[in-house]
């Protein structure tokens, strides 16, 4: 597996996320020196410490798009949790841990697929087998070994008068092993050829069967770790579909693969995977920092309470789950908050101690927002070419039009909230609405184009801008 250098880590957010540059060092950094450590040996290995990291910077300027980034990026376990969501009712106190197991099980996923990808060819060969066997009404619909060759060998002798000796007795069913061989190569052939693909054919697929629900309290709102256990103890349902050949290709596929990869051996590999490379990123950190003002209050307490639980996973602990327990030592630690009302300061000292790197996110210029208007890989004016194209038309931007649609965004940042480049997304609606709307109708009077330009930008956004209450509203 190849591993990122930090400047390739920082090169490939510099296709997703304008400006920022202190940030993502930082966490290209962190994420290198994860790979660094592992190949330490020993006590020092386990002396290293990850590093931390807290990004602070107003709403709307990157922080979740970056950890969001990363996560595609990173080849580990990450997880993405907003720690505002421990204080909610019936979240507090009880499963900060549940983080942990999240993360673990997106360690098995991956771990999992890998398995699986390396077994996939011969996965693929055995169930295009068992179909062969299914078009040949061999395998009967359930999963059992297929009975080769039950033509009986005895009956085409019985004709032929002479008693046959063991030889010659020999001599045919070694002759019809190999017709039939030949009859499944040329089926298996026509298979994979396709032949056979709207053909619907019968199958046997076994089911995990839903919860039902518990009284007044649905699945989604019991602890996951229940829902998980309750769901072991449902036994497998198995049952009969008709499917097309195509489908069941998939099916006989998923079932074949699960059979060739090793369970325990994935668990225990998920396991040390995310301890030694897992990821979270811990969005709205600031959210649970206790407020300088409304000291006392019980939002406060269950802030305080949430950090209590968040410090030893942090600092490292032991985490029991289903598939075993997961020490939390070497696991990264990202996390992000606006700190508009609260600052890191009010967050307990000992987390404050957890969290040695302080990166800064800028509050984003009429330049940046420009940038973000036309250079990521799928950035808001690429996405609205590319949607109104479905409708035939073709849509250009003059280089005023992007300054304009940036200038309009920062005024409107800084007269009404900052919300960052969110404010991009609003803008570019309401420039878009009118040709939104009318783009089919457009397209069959026979417009082929529409050039964005300084003036319509103007035209579309001057009366909102005009009008505070109206731009409060809209934009
Ligand atoms: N520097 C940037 N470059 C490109 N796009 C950006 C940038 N900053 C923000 N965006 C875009 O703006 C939107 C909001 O950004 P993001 O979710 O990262 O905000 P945030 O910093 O996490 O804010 P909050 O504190 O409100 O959570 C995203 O769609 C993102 O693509
Ligand atoms: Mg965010």
């Amino acid at each position: 597996m190849h591993e990122l250098t930090p400047r390739e880590i920082v090169e490939q957010l510099d296709r997703h996320i304008i400006g920022q540059h202190a940030a993502k060092r930082a966490v290209a950094v962190a994420v290198r020196n994860r790979w660094r450590r592992q190949q330490l040996k020993g006590d020092l290995s386990r002396e290293v410490m990850p590093r931390n990291i807290i990004m602070i910077g107003p709403t709307g300027v990157g922080k979740t798009e970056i950890a969001r980034r990363l996560a595609k990026l990173v080849q580990a376990p990450f997880l993405k949790v907003e720690a505002s969501k421990f204080t909610e009712v019936g979240y507090h106190g009880r499963d900060v841990e549940s983080m942990i197991r999240d993360l673990l099980e997106l360690g098995i996923t991956m771990v999992r697929r890998e398995q699986a990808e390396q077994v996939q060819e011969e996965a693929l060969k055995r169930a295009e087998e068992r179909l062969v066997s299914l078009l040949l009404g061999e395998e009967n619909t359930t999963e059992t070994t297929p009975t080769n060759a039950n033509a009986s060998a005895a009956d085409g002798l019985t004709d032929s008068g002479a008693m046959p000796t063991a030889e010659d007795l020999h001599k045919k069913q070694k002759e019809e092993a190999a017709q039939h061989e030949r009859v499944r190569q040329r089926l298996l052939k026509k298979l994979q050829d396709g032949f056979f693909d709207e053909r619907e054919i019968e199958i046997t697929v076994r089911e995990k069967q839903t919860i039902p629900v518990m009284g007044m309290m649905g699945p989604d709102q019991m602890d996951p770790g229940m829902t998980n256990m309750l769901e072991g103890l449902m036994p497998d349902r198995s049952r009969q579909r008709r499917v097309t050949v195509q489908r069941a290709k998939t099916i006989l596929t998923e079932q074949e693969t699960e059979k060739l990869i090793d369970h325990e051996k994935a668990i225990e590999q998920a396991i040390e995977r995310t301890e030694q490379t897992g990821m979270i990123f811990l969005d709205e950190i600031d959210k649970i920092a206790g407020s300088s003002d409304g000291r006392g209050s019980n939002a406060d307490v269950s802030r305080q309470g949430v950090q209590r639980d968040l410090l030893p996973i942090v600092e490292g602990s032991s985490v029991v789950t289903r598939q075993g327990v997961v020490h939390t030592d070497q696991i990264l630690f990202i996390a992000a908050g606006a700190f508009h009302s609260a600052s890191v300061s009010d967050l307990m000292p000992e987390l404050q101690g957890r969290f040695p790197i302080r990166v800064e996110l800028d509050a984003l210029t009429r330049d940046d927002f420009a940038r973000i208007l036309t250079e990521p890989d799928a950035s808001l004016t690429n996405q609205q070419e590319a949607l109104l194209k479905t409708e035939g038309l073709t849509i250009t931007f003059t280089p005023g039009s992007i300054a304009a649609m940036a200038e309009m965004a920062a005024e409107a940042n800084a007269s009404m909230e900052n919300i960052g480049a969110r404010r991009l997304m609003t803008v570019i609606e309401q420039v878009f609405s009118e040709i939104s709307f009318d783009a089919p109708d457009l397209a069959k009077k026979g417009t082929k184009r529409i050039e964005i330009t300084d003036e319509f930008v103007r035209e579309r956004l001057s009366e909102i801008m005009d009008d505070e209450d109206l731009g409060k509203f809209v934009l």
